[in-house]
């Protein structure tokens, strides 16, 4: 990562000033969008309405109110990430291993979803130009240009780590920049709202090497799907298989919709309308959540459709020959309700070092225990506890917020140092899943 550093009097100023932005945060981001949106509609495809990060009823507000959570993130205030950037020090970046972090995050999923250097004066422009029309006077131009010159520090930050993430993928054997055409070569139901989709390059070429954990972004256009920029949808899933099968995987819940909002779009076109023979963009494979090289034992947990990086991460410590003890739990609402479990299930009864765990919710009559589950009711502390040999292990997680904060909480009370846990969001990173750690 690049060292980029800021003047001492803009640090301070920005310090001084940061939770005025952050009193006044939703109001800049609603001004915001309003005019950058206006003046540059094509944007508006690249954030997701879903992605709204107050947690508010979806139904309701304006469109740019919906994304107000997207833009810099879900964590807390708008423009939090650039202040927490900030006020961490922009002198000493490379000190800062937990900024280090956050920066790799956003510029994997920055990367991923093609973001481009050009975006960074126009998001500049739109997000200072915001902050002037709403604090007014209280805004000094002294003000004003130490955000300015903060804002130039991280974007020039985000945009080398970006550029260095794309030129790596696109010099990877079988690697490339942008987006690929891929043809769907099989897709397969995995449970009842779950399907792989097996893809290969459409021009023959060969296909580059990914990590485990990884995610490949989707550029799909969704027939009836309007937005001002158009039709097209991003939307980013993780790669369901370990690296080296020939071909790549996505394994794709359908989203339905609740409380009056509309289905997921997305997932909805996969399921409804994508088919063999189909032709989808792809990107490279982004993402940090990978194997870390440790000699601990593996703790896998997968909720949900999070089930699917956590199976990627899996297969890959099995090819890899992993032979130390490996726990998977799974924690789904009941069998038909449980994708990949059949592979899962092979993989295990292959390798005598695995130990599965699979809780469901709400078994079906059809659910025997012991047969189908372990236990019946959410995993927690208690689950994990009885069926791990201690503490000293890698964990690994990804399923709904709520569930990966009572998760991520666990581990803390189970007396999991932080370096040893490691997850992925599916979706805009959820700073509340560590609510209760501090
Ligand atoms: C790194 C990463 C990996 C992922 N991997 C997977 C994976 O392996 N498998 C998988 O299935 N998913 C995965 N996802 C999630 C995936 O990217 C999509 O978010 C998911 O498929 C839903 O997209 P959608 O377009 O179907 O739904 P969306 O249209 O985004 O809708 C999502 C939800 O929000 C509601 N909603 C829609 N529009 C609005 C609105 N305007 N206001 C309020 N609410 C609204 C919908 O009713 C729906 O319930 C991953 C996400 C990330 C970030
Ligand atoms: C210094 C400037 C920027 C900062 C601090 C910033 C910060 C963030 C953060 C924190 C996230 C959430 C990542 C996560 O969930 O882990 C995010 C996502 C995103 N950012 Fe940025 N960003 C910046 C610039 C840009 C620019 C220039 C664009 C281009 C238009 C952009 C487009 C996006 C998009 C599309 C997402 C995904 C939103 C979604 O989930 O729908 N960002 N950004």
């Amino acid at each position: 990562m690049s060292r980029k550093t800021l003047s001492a009097e803009a640090v301070a100023i920005v310090k001084a000033t940061a939770p005025v932005l952050a009193e006044h945060g939703a109001t800049i981001i609603r001004h915001f969008y309003r005019h950058l949106l206006q003046a540059h509609p094509d944007l508006e495809l690249l954030f997701n309405p879903a992605n709204q990060g107050t947690g508010e009823d979806k139904t309701r507000g304006s469109q740019q109110e919906a994304f107000r959570g997207d833009f810099f993130g879900r964590e807390g205030a708008p423009g939090a990430a650039l202040t927490n950037a900030l006020q961490g020090s922009l002198t000493s970046l490379d000190d800062l291993p937990a900024l280090k972090a956050t920066v790799m995050r956003i510029a994997h999923r920055h990367a991923a979803l093609d973001v481009r250097p050009e975006h960074y004066p126009i998001i500049g422009h739109y997000f200072l130009a915001s902050v002037k029309a709403v604090l007014g006077d209280v805004a000094t131009d002294e003000i004003m240009e130490a955000w300015r010159e903060a804002y130039g520090v991280l974007a020039d930050l985000f945009i080398d780590v970006e550029r260095d993430l794309v030129r790596k993928n696109a010099r990877t054997p079988g690697g490339w920049e942008g987006f690929r055409p891929f043809v769907v070569r099989q897709k397969v139901m995995e449970s009842d709202d779950a399907a792989s989709i097996y893809l290969s390059p459409k021009d023959g070429g060969p296909l580059p090497h990914y990590e485990a954990g990884q995610y490949v972004t989707f550029r799909v256009e969704v027939p009836g799907y309007a937005r001002a920029g158009g039709s097209t949808v991003y939307r980013n899933y993780s790669l369901s298989t370990a690296p080296g099968k020939g071909y790549f995987r996505v394994t794709i819940k359908r989203e339905p919709g609740a409380k009056g909002n509309p289905d997921g779009v997305c997932s909805r076109f996969f399921h409804d309308h994508v088919g063999e023979g189909d032709v989808l963009d792809v990107s490279t494979p982004f993402g940090e959540l990978t194997l870390v090289d440790s000699p601990r034992p593996l703790v896998f947990i997968g909720a949900g459709i999070g089930i699917t990086v956590m199976f990627s991460l899996f297969q890959s410590a099995l090819d890899r020959g992993i032979d130390r003890p490996i726990y998977f739990f799974q924690m789904m609402r009941d069998g038909r309700h449980h994708p990949l479990r059949r592979e899962i299930e092979a993989l295990a009864r292959r390798h005598p070092n695995v130990t599965l765990h699979r809780c469901y919710s709400q078994p079906s009559a059809a659910d025997e225990p012991g047969r189908d589950y372990e236990t019946r009711g959410r995993l927690g502390l208690g689950t994990l506890a009885r069926n791990l040999p201690g503490n000293d292990c890698e964990f690994y997680f990804t399923g709904p917020i709520p569930f990966m904060r009572s998760i991520r909480g666990a581990l803390h009370v189970f007396g999991v140092p932080a370096d040893r846990v490691h997850y992925e969001c599916y979706g805009p990173h959820g700073a509340e899943i560590e609510a209760d750690v501090r």
